[in-house]
Formats: structure tokens, C-alpha cells, sequence
């Protein structure tokens, strides 16, 4: 519980530990995909953030123009667009976390793995210019299908002779805010003090809100239980509804997006106790790859947590989970050695 305790304190004390690190800017950060519904909000929070010294966005198209408008900030970070495919590379020279949006959103209707046809090549080529100009990044994946694009990048960085399975993380942490917040909607709990441990995948049922070790400790009855669990895998597929065809989550997967990368900016700093969910290489379980709360330290996902006690009722989630997040990590490790 003491990690617990530390995830949500850390993440009510930002605003007020970004005062005091204000004048320790020092990373350079790299947004692939810079100038879509994420990568847009998520650029502007990160020029937001003091530890970030350079921020490099690109994308295929129309970064020239987001970064123009975003340099007019008065913050410190300095930001440059690279537009196109010739520019990726200079992108990527010398950061420190490479953040990965890249690809398209769903429509309602589609699952996530209706994306890999698209997404999959995008992240595999993206990845294999990490490895070719910053190899010791911190890599952010953000790209759907995460389930399966996350072995995929390891399978190129493998090939490439640069893989760190300490580096590469599938972001999951928008599970965690939406699970937050639902739980501290539903129990009147200020949203700040909750934090809720998410593990599994990030798709429909991989998604396991681990509601029996939220902090603080709440009580469920059955249906509720149900409902609030069947909600927060749902929950993506709710924005792309109430998007009705113009994309899926951008703001609050920018949000979760920026505190991902603060917490790994934070454990490259060498702060202690910097926790965060993360979708990573893992013997968490039987599978290759799978999200629990990992410890953020100067080399990256420097200790992976187990998921600790489950009730039987996540215990028959978790076995539901296997088969599915099993495919989805096999179809991408295919993929990438096709
Ligand atoms: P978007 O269409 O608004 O933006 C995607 C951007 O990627 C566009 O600007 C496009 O030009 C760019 N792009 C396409 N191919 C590229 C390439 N080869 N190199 C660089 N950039 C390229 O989409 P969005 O709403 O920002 O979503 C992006 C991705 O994030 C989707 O796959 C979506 O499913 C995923 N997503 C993941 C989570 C999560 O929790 N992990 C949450 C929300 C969305
Ligand atoms: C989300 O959880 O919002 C994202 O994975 C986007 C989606 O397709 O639901």
C-alpha cells in the first residue's frame, strides 16, 4: 500500500514538484505523429513540463505549423517540427523519450485490433528509426493495437541488436485516470487521493482494473463491481461512440500521456518511488508481455511488480484475459519477423 500511497500522492503533488524542479530542464523528448488529436495536446502539455529542455515533433504532415504555434509559449522548453519522412531521423537524434501516437483512431464499430493492418507497419517503421538514432530512448507507445504493437517494437529493436526491455512501454495510463475517476465519482472521494492499479492489456477484456487494491480501500457490491469493471474496459469505446466517426480518445490520452512521460523523465532523474501501470516486457505472468505497476529509475522499468492479491473475482478476469492478450502479442511478434 505504500506504493500505492506514493502513485496517487505523486501524481496530486505535479503541479507543485513542477515549481520546484522548474530550473532542472534537462531531456529531450521526441512526439512522433505530433500533429494528430493526441500528439497536438499532447506536445502543448509537454512544453509545459520544466524537466524538458527540447521537444522534437514530427509527423508526416503539419508539424511546421504546430510547432511555429507552439514555440509562441512562454515556457523554457524549446520545440522544432520536422515534417516527412527525410526529417525522422534528425528528429530522433540525442532524446531521451520517444513518444509514440502515431497511426489511425478507430470508428465506432471497430475493435482495436482493426487497426493493426494500418498501425502495425507505422510503428514498425517508426521503431526501427529509434534504434538507428537513439538507441538508450525510453520508448512510449501510445499506437493501437498496444497489445500487439508493444512486441512488436521489441521484435525490431531485437533485430536491431538495441533491445532493452527495460525501455519499452506500452501506455496503459489512461486505464488508470479513467479508473480514478469513475471510482472517486462513484464513492464521493477526492480524485486526487485515488489511484486504482490497472493490469492485463489495453483492449476490452485484457483491461483488469484491480478495484479489490484501490487506494483508498472501497467497497463494491456485486453489480456494482461488475458495472464499474465492465465500464472502464469499455471506456474508449464510450469516446469513440460519443465521437461518432471523428476519432477515439485525444484529450484525456494526452493527460494520461504527459504523466506517463513525467514519470519516466522523473525516474531518469534518479527520484525514488516514481510508480506508474505500464504495459511492458514482464514474467508477471506466463506471457511475454503484461501490464502491472512498474518502478521508474534511471534505466528505465527498473522493477516490475507482481499483481498482488486478487479476489476470485479478478482471478477469473485475469484467466479470461490470457487467451485473448496471447493472440494479440503473438499476431505482432509475427508481424514483425514476417
Ligand atoms: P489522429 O489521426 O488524430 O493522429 C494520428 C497522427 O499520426 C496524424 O497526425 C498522422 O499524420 C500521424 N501519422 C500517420 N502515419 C504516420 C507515420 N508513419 N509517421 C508519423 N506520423 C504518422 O489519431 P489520434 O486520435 O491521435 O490517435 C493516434 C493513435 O493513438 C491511434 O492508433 C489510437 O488508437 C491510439 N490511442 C491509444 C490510446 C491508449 O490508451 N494507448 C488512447 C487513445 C488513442
Ligand atoms: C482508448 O482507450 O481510448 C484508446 O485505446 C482509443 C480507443 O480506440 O478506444
Amino acid at each position: 500500500s505504500s506504493v500505492r500511497r506514493s502513485t496517487a500522492k505523486a501524481a496530486a503533488t505535479t503541479t507543485r514538484r513542477r515549481v520546484a524542479t522548474a530550473t532542472t530542464s534537462e531531456y529531450k523528448v521526441a512526439v512522433l505523429g505530433a500533429a494528430g488529436g493526441i500528439g497536438q495536446s499532447l506536445s502543448l502539455l509537454l512544453k509545459m513540463n520544466p524537466m524538458i529542455a527540447q521537444l522534437n515533433l514530427y509527423d508526416i504532415q503539419g508539424t511546421p505549423g504546430v510547432a511555429a504555434d507552439l514555440s509562441h509559449t512562454n515556457t523554457q522548453t524549446k520545440v522544432t517540427g520536422y515534417a516527412g519522412a527525410d526529417s525522422l531521423a534528425d528528429a530522433l537524434k540525442g532524446c531521451d523519450l520517444v513518444i509514440i501516437p502515431a497511426g489511425v483512431p478507430r470508428k465506432p464499430g471497430m475493435t482495436r485490433d482493426d487497426l493493426f493492418e494500418i498501425n502495425a507497419g507505422i510503428v514498425k517503421t517508426l521503431c526501427e528509426a529509434v534504434a538507428a538514432n537513439c538507441p538508450g530512448a525510453l520508448v512510449n507507445i501510445i499506437s493501437n493495437p498496444v497489445n500487439s504493437t508493444v512486441p512488436i517494437a521489441a521484435e525490431v529493436f531485437k533485430k536491431a541488436g538495441t533491445y532493452d526491455p527495460k525501455k519499452v512501454f506500452g501506455v496503459t495510463t489512461l486505464d488508470v485516470v479513467r479508473s480514478n475517476t469513475f471510482v472517486a465519482e462513484a464513492k464521493g472521494l477526492d480524485v486526487n487521493d485515488v489511484d486504482i492499479p490497472v493490469v492485463g492489456g489495453h483492449a476490452g477484456i485484457t483491461i483488469l482494473p484491480l478495484l479489490s487494491q484501490s487506494y483508498p480501500a472501497t467497497k463494491f457490491d456485486a453489480d456494482e463491481l461488475e458495472a464499474m469493471t465492465v465500464r472502464i474496459q469499455n471506456a474508449g469505446t464510450e469516446v469513440v461512440e460519443a465521437k461518432a466517426g471523428a476519432g477515439s480518445a485525444t484529450l484525456s490520452m494526452a493527460y494520461a500521456a504527459a504523466r506517463m512521460a513525467e514519470a519516466c523523465l522523473r525516474g531518469l532523474s534518479g527520484e525514488a518511488d516514481v510508480y506508474e501501470c505500464s504495459y511492458v516486457a514482464s514474467s508477471v505472468t506466463e506471457l511475454p508481455f503484461f501490464a502491472t505497476k512498474v518502478r521508474l529509475g534511471p534505466g528505465g522499468a527498473e522493477e516490475v511488480l507482481p499483481v498482488g492479491d486478487l479476489t476470485e473475482y479478478e482471478k477469473g478476469w485475469l484467466e479470461k484475459l490470457i487467451p485473448e492478450l496471447k493472440g494479440s502479442i503473438d499476431k505482432g511478434i509475427a508481424f514483425a519477423n514476417k
